[in-house]
């Protein structure tokens, strides 16, 4: 049987896939595949192991439906149309829970960061601007005691919050479809409305997937309730926020700063106005970008692809339906 995988991806992974006696092909170019040549790939495989944001589309799937499975380097699917396959009776396995630690890091490094403009200050050291002693220059704003507000407290929302908690102290609110009883009841964290979340959070920081009811859920008017000294934090996905209104938020001082490990477009553009903001810190999607995340995640991409080639059901299934 072939795997086509379409990133390298660690050894572990490898590893597991070559002792089953697995044909692989790593896709090894520095650039995404188009959606022709992941066609054309996939074709001659029996299983699809996606790294990245691959579009696994209804045409893809119609073309590819002999896949055997479809095991993502990810526990985000928002590139996946999942009905589409569930028609077609194939399998899409994702990573979740390993990646939480790793993911709720970045969020909290991000929320310093903008709290303290480190990224802004570190960059203009680079240019000889190393400054003075000022006691009103350079301020930042602490964190002690605040309210952190989560949109989407799933596993990763509840790692951020208990950072948050540990480090500061901070009183946790969230605004979910469901409750989420552990949250309540370990972090003593409370179910808002939407509103109330603008208008009560110190910092706000996105867990939720990207779905056709998150996507541009922070725009403009969401911004204008929120306080003018609040940190937006997005480690999710870029489309969750339209990036213009964050920026013209950013530069009316409708909020104080913003930290984003997502963007909209990946890649955001080397000149974009956002990375010369003083109270703004930008990562280029690292959420997971740790040994221990990614060494799980190929290993449960790699059981995926394993058990969805033998019949069985994936250990990590996102369309458990099929069965
Ligand atoms: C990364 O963004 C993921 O969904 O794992
Ligand atoms: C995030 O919200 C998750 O489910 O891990």
């Amino acid at each position: 049987m072939k795997v086509f995988i379409t990133r390298v991806i660690p050894e572990k992974g490898l590893q597991l896939l070559q002792e089953a006696g697995l044909q692989l092909t790593q896709w090894t170019e520095k650039r995404d595949l188009t959606p022709a040549e992941l066609i054309a790939y996939c074709k001659q495989h029996d299983a699809l192991l996606s790294v990245g944001p691959n579009k696994i589309n209804s045409s893809f799937l119609q073309e590819c439906s002999h896949l055997k499975v479809i095991a993502l380097h990810a526990v985000g699917f928002d590139n996946v149309d999942v009905p589409a396959a569930t028609a077609l009776k194939i399998p899409i396995g994702n990573t979740p829970g390993v990646l939480s630690n790793a993911t709720a890091d970045t969020a909290f490094l991000l929320m310093l960061a903008v709290s303290r403009k480190a990224f802004y200050m570190h960059k203009q050291i680079g240019k000889g601007q190393w400054g003075f002693f000022e006691p009103t220059a350079n301020l930042g704003i602490e964190l002690s005691g605040k309210t952190l507000g989560i949109a989407g407290l799933g596993k990763i929302g509840f790692e951020m919050a208990k950072r948050c908690i540990g480090a500061y102290g901070m009183k946790v609110i969230y605004h979910n479809r469901h409750t989420n009883q552990e949250a309540e009841e370990v972090l003593k964290a409370e179910k808002v409305s939407f509103d109330e979340l603008l208008a009560q959070s110190d910092v706000l920081s996105v867990h939720t997937a990207l779905t056709p009811e998150t996507k541009g859920m922070f725009n403009k008017a969401a911004f204008d309730k929120m306080k003018r000294s609040a940190i937006f934090i997005n480690a999710a996905r870029g489309g969750i926020h339209n990036e213009t209104d964050l920026l013209n938020a950013l530069n009316e001082k409708v909020i104080w700063g913003a930290g984003l490990d997502v963007t909209n477009p990946e890649p955001m553009a080397a000149d974009n106005p956002l990375l010369e903001m003083p109270n703004v810190a930008i990562l280029p999607h690292i959420g997971s970008a740790t040994v221990e995340a990614r060494d799980a995640m190929a290993i449960m991409a790699a059981k995926n692809i394993m058990a969805g080639l033998k019949g069985e059901r994936l250990p990590f299934v996102v369309n458990p339906e099929i069965y």
